[in-house]
């Protein structure tokens, strides 16, 4: 069993680069089931569409987090209460659309538990994402539950993603953070068996600030005249992270770092 998770997906060319690729990238590496964080997929930059989520779900998504950004297109707000592949952060602050929690039934009814959290530091207000994580684990457990379990943390700071890293250890096949765009060099299995990868990094053009224009972006940090920030397009790089799952435990076998295309890619 592989799990393909991939990072915050920026812009129409972010979008372009998985409808056009994805299918074809799911049967040369054997993934079966699909998780992408897609918060900054609408063309702005900041949010995402019910036709986004469509496409996705159409070129082999099987799940879409979010973080931040969920409500910056208002019309997911109805959309996500009527869309069961489609998770916010859990920890928001309640009553919010949406959850950030659900169990998923693969074509060969191997159950998946997905849960979307976000981070306390420099992000938005939401509940402490350590309680949210604490509150979970004393309802849901691997194995009883689902036979494996992904969270995506959503957050800006590596080392509030690397303590909820070891906090699920043992208790998820994979903790993968998302959020900064950038990749880290960091995947590994823990000590108790779950897969780890601080950040995720960006499906977006790398020639870019974090997926934004670069120029508008420099204008911005020295406070020249700018408009607001919007998606670099052009060379997409698709970045995230592979885990083989084991059966027998639920946790990971295996964790590599995936990088396609772009200016990241090394072919
Ligand atoms: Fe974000």
């Amino acid at each position: 069993m592989r799990i393909l998770f991939l990072g915050d997906v920026v812009g129409e060319s972010g979008c372009k680069k998985i409808t056009d690729n994805l299918s074809e990238q799911i049967e040369k590496k054997k993934i079966d089931f699909v998780i992408v964080n897609a918060e900054n997929a609408a063309a702005s930059g900041v949010g995402l569409t019910k036709d986004i989520c469509e496409n996705f779900y159409n070129s082999g998504v099987d799940v879409i987090t979010t973080g931040n950004h969920v409500w910056d297109q208002k019309e997911i707000m109805n959309f996500i209460d009527k869309e069961n592949r489609l998770l916010r952060p859990k920890n928001l602050i309640e009553p919010a659309p949406g959850k950030g929690f659900e169990i998923y039934s693969t074509k060969k009814k191997v159950k998946i538990g997905v849960l979307n959290l976000m981070g306390n530091i420099f992000m938005k207000k939401c509940e402490n994402v350590f309680q949210a994580s604490k509150h979970f684990v004393e309802n849901y457990c691997i194995k009883k539950d689902f036979d494996f379990l992904v969270v995506d943390f959503h957050g800006e700071i590596t080392s509030e993603k690397n303590a909820i890293g070891h906090f699920f250890d043992g208790k998820a096949t994979l903790v993968v953070g998302t959020h900064t765009h950038i990749p880290t060099n960091d995947a590994r299995i823990l000590k108790n068996g779950t897969a780890y990868q601080t950040d995720a990094g960006m499906c977006g053009n790398y020639d870019s600030v974090i997926g934004m224009d670069k120029e508008n972006s420099l204008n911005r940090f020295f406070s020249k005249v700018s408009v607001k920030h919007f998606p670099a397009e052009g060379d997409v790089t698709l970045s995230g992270v592979i885990v083989d799952c084991n059966f027998e435990t639920g946790l990971a076998n295996k964790v590599e770092s995936y990088i396609f295309g772009g200016q990241l890619s090394k072919n």
